[in-house]
């Protein structure tokens, strides 16, 4: 069968998201066929656009996108009927490239079942940011309560959820944003000191909070931009988490800066803390949880149609948009 797909075929900006047709094959041993009713924008998306490649990034041809949910339409060979069947509702994340299409085959036993609960937008919207919020703030460092947590872009996708599970895990949340009216959303979703970093230093602002001592971790996915003020407001013994180069990536320092202060850094991405199937289905189940008990809520800045991806990428760069984007195929 033929689907629409958004092709990369140059490293460039939003302009090289082309639209195409592709021809989809039948689902191979252990796939499943996913019409897809909602891809997610995701801001890795941008840098494998840009071609800012973190190793193992991909190289033009391809199609984008690291997320979707959809219904499933078809089973290949040696999928165990009962488990998935025609008709699920499924997501998934982070199963290599290529999301940015109508239909798609995927790996049966790397898709998670959609409670009936919640939409297809909600889970577009939160599902991969979620399941990042988890790792950071549950495993990576485990907030505790009374903690004071530095969240940067704290209006943003990621930014939302991190703000309102940190809150509910019993933190003092600090986040950074760039303009008043982010600032008033995060303030709405539990951020309790937004601080606008376009117009005052953040480290500055860290350090009078918390009278002079710095915060136990800072989560920070602006990167060049900030890292080294996130370094100087993270109190001895603290973790600083580089988890996203929004602004480009962070420049190479020397190991011993981090001596005077016994700091801990750390650069982590979402495939390693999902790998194992049992850690996928454990933070799956206590975002749906969560989102199903009105425990967390995320913007849906704005849907297209997904051959407006280009307008998608514009928007998520230009940092107007406050939550997530959602491409409908
Ligand atoms: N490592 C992981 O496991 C992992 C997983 C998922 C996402 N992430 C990272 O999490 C971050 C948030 O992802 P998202 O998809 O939800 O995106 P997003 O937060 O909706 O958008 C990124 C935000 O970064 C801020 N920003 C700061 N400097 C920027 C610049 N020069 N250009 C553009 N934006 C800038 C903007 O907020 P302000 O306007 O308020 O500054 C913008 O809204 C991204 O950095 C992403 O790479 C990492």
């Amino acid at each position: 069968m033929r689907t629409q797909a958004i092709q990369i075929s140059d490293f460039g900006g939003p302009e090289v998201l082309q639209a195409r047709e592709i021809e989809l094959s039948e689902p191979a041993q252990g796939e499943v066929r996913v019409r897809q009713h909602c891809v997610a924008v995701n801001f890795v998306d941008v840098y494998h656009r840009i071609g800012q490649l973190h190793g193992d990034g991909p190289r033009p041809p391809f199609v984008p996108g690291v997320q979707a949910n959809g219904v499933i339409e078809a089973l290949g060979e040696g999928v165990i009927a009962g488990e998935l069947k025609v008709g699920d509702r499924v997501t998934y994340a982070n199963i290599g490239i290529g999301s940015y299409v109508g239909h798609r085959n995927l790996p049966a036993e790397r898709l998670v079942k959609i409670p009936d609960t919640l939409s297809d937008e909600l889970v577009a919207a939160s599902y991969l940011r979620g399941l990042t919020a988890h790792y950071l703030l549950k495993r990576l460092y485990k907030v505790q309560p009374g903690d004071h947590v530095l969240i940067h872009a704290a209006a943003g996708g990621v930014g939302q959820l991190m703000v309102q599970w940190a809150k509910a895990l019993g933190a003092i949340v600090i986040g950074t944003v760039s303009n008043a009216s982010k600032a008033e959303r995060a303030r709405s979703l539990g951020c309790d000191y937004p601080i606008v970093y376009t117009r005052e230093n953040f480290a500055d602002a860290v350090l009078k909070i918390t009278q002079g001592e710095g915060v136990p971790v800072v989560y920070d996915s602006v990167g060049r931009d900030t890292f080294q003020d996130s370094l100087r407001c993270t109190r001895p013994m603290g973790m600083a988490i580089n988890y996203g180069t929004a602004s480009g990536q962070v420049e190479a320092f020397p190991l011993q800066d981090l001596h005077s202060k016994s700091l801990s850094v750390c650069r982590p991405t979402l495939r390693t803390w999902i790998a194992k199937q049992s850690d996928l289905h454990w933070a799956s189940n206590e975002l749906f949880e969560l989102l199903s008990l009105g425990g967390l809520q995320i913007d849906v800045a704005a849907q297209l149609p997904l051959q407006e991806a280009a307008q998608a990428h514009r928007l998520i760069e230009d940092r107007n948009t406050a939550g997530a984007i959602i491409l409908k195929p």
